[in-house]
């Protein structure tokens, strides 16, 4: 058998407020499920400026303040997922923007199952390596000294949490 290795990375994960009453621990379980390890957590009703921080790139689109009205309208579950490749597998675990599209071409995924609209589609994960290391920082500040990218994984995340 041959093995195809990738580097371990950071992505940054949230569950989005309209999951958060229904589907948070489905959505933990598939996280566990797939390998990732959970490297930080904590909820949190996201900040005006972080939202508008996280979603800076679509900030001259017509969706933009009822993304950051929606996102900062009620908890997320924010967190780090670390694993090999982690940004494309958790944004192949999480499916297309719009569940509509999800539940046609990837039915297994977050979006498909759990969203109503691309507005309220569940979840979130950075889209590039950049974008996971930028928005760490944004909202956990300082990890360069988390372990976890050596192999050292700690396996009580909630401790830090
Ligand atoms: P996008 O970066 O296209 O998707 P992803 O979340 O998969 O990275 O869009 C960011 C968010 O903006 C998306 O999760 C929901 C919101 N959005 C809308 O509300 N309407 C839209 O038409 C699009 C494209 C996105």
């Amino acid at each position: 058998e041959i093995r195809f290795f990738f580097p371990v990375q950071r992505t940054l994960a949230l569950i989005k407020p309209d999951a958060m009453q229904d589907h948070r621990e489905e959505i933990l379980e598939e996280i566990r499920g797939g390998g990732f390890s959970v490297s930080r957590l904590k909820e949190e009703v996201l900040s005006r400026e972080a939202a508008e921080e996280l979603y800076r790139d679509h900030r001259d689109q017509p969706f933009f303040g009822p993304l950051v009205d929606f996102m900062c309208g009620g908890p997320c579950l924010v967190l780090v997922l670390t694993k090999e490749n982690a940004v494309e597998e958790w944004r192949a675990m999480m499916g297309p923007a719009d569940p509509t599209d999800a539940r046609e071409t990837a039915p297994g995924t977050l979006r498909a199952r759990f969203s109503s609209d691309i507005l309220h589609n569940s979840v979130h994960g950075s889209s590039s390596e950049q974008h996971a290391t930028d928005q760490i920082h944004l909202l956990f500040g300082d990890v360069s000294s988390d372990t976890e990218l050596t192999g050292d994984v700690d396996e009580n995340p909630s401790g830090k949490a």
